[in-house]
């Protein structure tokens, strides 16, 4: 999750230990992702469903967060179901559909690994890195596995990952420590060629009118994986990939694309005659 560099240099302080990954920062993330272009997002997955000749009905929202993507889904009429690992996440979600109940969309917890959901699915998308978060070539292949199951025949896997380059050139190293923001944030990223894993310290300061800063501080860990690694675990279960573009263009991957987009299909089965 890339978001602008601004503001001046320099560490916000925090003692004790850190927080897991998308814990204490639930409450603040959409404040955090005010300017992230959501419905751009949805429009350029609308545009690649086009290119694909499908109209899904029904989509998964995997590792939605706090339903931002599922919300922008939910308002062009599609039923969404999002999912995500992080209760506190799930819980702002929760939230905003009390406050938005004309809207079809139902939350759950649950990790991507062990997906349960049933095989009723038109459309899984899978967006702003998420699967980066899976660190181990175990876990990208189980996830990659249970999206195979929540689909119906016919449905297509729709999924963004940060690039190698993007990673390696700790372009998670970025600040807001702007004095007029109520939540500012200094992140600290370490890029380790060995592991290929992005360890990402994030320190939070939050403000507001008479009281003292609230500071927290979580890290994160993204993984670096190859074009080629992707391709070859979605062979392994069971997808053909359509199309890789370098994100919100039609342009193949290049050696300093951020991010990339994946459209994906079940490989057909083929059976005996
Ligand atoms: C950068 S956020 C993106 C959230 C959302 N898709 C959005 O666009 O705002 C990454 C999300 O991945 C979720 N996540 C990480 N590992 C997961 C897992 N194993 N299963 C489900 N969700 C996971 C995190 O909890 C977090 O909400």
């Amino acid at each position: 999750m890339f978001l602008s560099r601004t503001g001046d240099r320099g560490r916000l302080k925090c003692d004790g230990e850190f927080h897991a990954q998308f814990t204490t920062v639930g409450p603040y993330y959409d404040e955090l992702m005010q300017g992230v272009p959501y419905g751009m997002w949805v429009d350029y997955v609308e545009l690649l469903l086009g290119i694909e000749g499908v109209r899904p009905q029904r989509v998964a929202d995997l590792a939605c967060g706090t339903g931002n993507v599922s919300f922008e889904l939910a308002r062009r009429g599609y039923s969404v179901t999002g999912v995500d690992i992080s209760g506190p996440m799930i819980d702002v979600a929760g939230r905003k559909i009390a406050e938005n109940e004309n809207l079809r969309i139902d939350f759950q917890c649950q990790d991507l690994r062990s997906l349960t959901l049933p095989a009723e699915f038109d459309l899984a998308v899978c967006l702003f890195d998420s699967l980066n978060y899976l660190l181990l070539d175990e876990d990208l292949e189980a996830a990659f596995r249970g999206v195979h199951q929540i689909l119906r025949s016919g449905g297509l896997f729709i999924f963004d990952m940060n690039s190698e380059y993007a990673l390696e050139t700790e372009l998670f190293t970025q600040d807001n420590l702007f004095r007029n923001s109520a939540l500012r944030y200094n992140w600290i990223s370490q890029f380790s060629p060995q592991t290929r894993i992005s360890e990402v310290e994030m320190y939070f300061e939050v403000h507001s009118d008479g009281a003292l800063p609230l500071r927290f501080k979580e890290l994160h860990r993204e993984r670096a994986y190859s074009l080629s690694q992707v391709m070859d675990l979605l062979d392994r279960t069971g997808w053909q990939c359509h199309r890789n573009y370098e994100a919100y263009t039609s342009m193949r991957p290049g050696p300093r694309s951020e991010r990339w987009y994946f459209v994906c299909a079940p490989k057909p089965t083929v059976t005996a005659s």
